[in-house]
């Protein structure tokens, strides 16, 4: 092949690969959606805080403050992790609203995408977008297990053992089996069964919630809502005791030294608690159901964004208040330092309401995981027979159970540790992506209508990208298991894109050529 017959190969792949959806058709697609129109402004909010607060205040915090197996903690300076995580999520915030009120559509980050930079973008965010929803709930159920025994116990005098203490590889995935072994000086090779060599351990109660989840989501939004918001109300209530109760015991000698690991342990502090303030993006995946997507989307992803900073600012001050940063708990911090100070009853309160925290993310998480494939199957990336929307209840129940199969699969090889850092490093790039889409439609597209705008644009979507990119470039240094799945994670994504993706997208475009001539066609014999 000579030169220039290469060049112009690469020329009509790459205007391939870079052809956008419009803006119209996008809207024009989601205005014949067959989802129910059911979510207020106040149903947004409650699934926004019902999406946030869980794994992370209530689990990740202790490591985020004391360091893990990969990296160094923030000690009493966790307030400023806290702040340093917010601000890199207001950014993302603003320019979220700014796309969700002007194109209300299913998809999120992977719709916003396809609107301005291409469908080989928009698939390679949608598949990073599993990762933030998908794997992101693999954390989630990991800690409601914990959770869970932590409140069977609270009954220990009236259950029998095997409930309360049922063996390590019935509760575990391999890896947090083996850990635990280590760490209890057994041999993991005698306490784990093997089956055809095989080890078997498996996290039961974590598969059993993402199956009743499922089962939730399948029967309809506002019900799953409904449940939700009785969930947020018993974590707003949890979290709000905590604060109550634990400022009478805080001894401003545990703040000292501030910042024991100096600018490395809140950099790492701030990678990790990033996973608590995660889930305000997810309240865009419900536009096509949202009554007044333009107005209350904004109000929905904003306010979310700042009661949970206010709240989570608090906790941090009064945790590492009450005890010495060094005793802080990493599997039920909080019930924990309840403990600690005396208050056995608010212990056992806040590990209860835990559970309804955890179990609010998954649901918010699981309906995030469908509404993106959905959208990414009306682009033929995912086959349309699996699109059905169940007639009584509206909703998409083939996908609703793709979506809980691949975290019960999911469940099986990953710990927590590894599921949340790659849920961070997803929605880090997710964020990136997002804020740079922003500058290039403004860019594009200036005239379109942004019934919310980002203020101080370009700058704001800039400092979005710098502190969500500096963040997540800083904390690969450490964790060397997570950063390196995550570029195999996209390399996967891409080689599915170029072999079956490419090729989907190129028949959708036969197909509606085809249609087009034979609507000329008709045309003309009629005239
Ligand atoms: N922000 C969510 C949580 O902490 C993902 O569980």
């Amino acid at each position: 092949m000579n030169n220039s017959r290469l060049l112009t190969k690469i020329k009509r792949l790459s205007k391939k690969l870079f052809k956008v959806k419009s803006p119209d058709t996008l809207i024009a697609e989601g205005k014949k959606s067959e989802l129910s129109k059911t979510l207020t402004v106040w149903d947004l909010i409650i699934l926004g805080i019902g999406a946030v607060i869980g794994t992370g205040i209530f689990t990740i915090v202790g490591i985020a403050a004391q360091g893990g197996p990969e990296g160094v903690g923030a000690g009493p300076a966790l307030i400023v992790s806290m702040i340093l995580a917010a601000i890199a999520c207001v950014f993302a915030a603003l320019c979220y609203s700014e796309f969700a009120s002007m194109i209300p559509v299913a998809g999120s980050a992977y719709t916003y995408t396809f609107a301005t930079m291409g469908e080989f973008m928009a698939w390679m965010v949608g598949w990073i977008l599993m990762l933030e929803y998908a794997i992101g709930n693999i954390t989630v159920a990991s800690a409601w297990t914990g959770y869970l025994f932590q409140f069977l116990k609270g009954f220990s005098h009236i259950l029998p053992t095997w409930v309360v203490n049922p063996p390590i590889w019935l509760i575990n995935d391999y890896r947090s089996a083996t850990i635990i072994c280590q760490r209890e000086h057994l041999d993991p090779n005698i306490v784990i069964p093997h089956f055809l060599g095989i080890p078997i351990s498996i996290n039961i109660p974590a598969i059993f919630i993402v199956i009743l989840i499922t089962y939730v989501l399948t029967k309809g939004v506002k019900e799953s809502t409904k449940l939700a918001g009785i969930m947020v109300g018993i974590n707003l209530l949890i979290i709000t005791s905590f604060i109550v109760v634990g400022m009478f015991y805080v001894k401003p000698q545990n703040w000292v030294p501030f910042a024991p690991n100096g600018a490395e342990g809140i950099f790492m502090g701030a990678f990790l608690i990033f996973f608590a303030y995660i889930g305000f993006d997810a309240i865009s995946t419900t536009a096509e159901e949202t009554k007044n997507p333009q107005r209350d989307l904004p109000i929905g992803i904003l306010g979310t964004l700042i009661i949970c900073t206010v709240l989570y600012v608090v906790v941090a001050l009064v945790l590492t208040g009450m005890m010495p940063y060094s005793q802080i708990d990493f599997q039920a911090p909080i019930a924990y330092a309840m403990r600690f100070v005396g208050q056995n009853r608010i212990a056992g309160f806040i590990s209860t309401g835990a559970l309804a925290g955890l179990t609010s993310v998954l649901l918010i998480y699981q309906l995030g995981t469908t509404r993106i494939l959905y959208a990414m199957s009306r682009d033929n990336f995912i086959p349309k027979s699996l699109r059905v929307v169940n007639k009584k209840y509206r909703t998409p129940v083939i996908l609703t159970w793709i979506a809980g199969v691949i975290v019960i699969i999911g469940t099986l090889f990953m710990d927590i540790n590894i599921s949340a850092e790659l849920c961070n490093f997803g929605t880090f790039t997710s964020f990136i992506i997002v804020c740079a889409a922003i500058l290039v439609l403004r860019k594009t597209d200036p005239d379109r209508h942004r019934p919310f705008r980002v203020p101080f644009s370009p700058l704001f979507p800039i400092l979005g990208i710098l502190t969500c990119g500096g963040l997540m470039v800083y904390s690969m240094g450490s964790l060397k298991t997570s950063s390196t799945i995550f570029p195999l994670w996209l390399l996967i994504g891409g080689l599915i894109y170029f072999t079956y993706g490419y090729k989907k997208q190129r028949e959708l475009e036969h197909k509606k050529l085809k249609m087009l001539r034979k609507g000329m066609k008709a045309k003309s014999k009629k005239q």
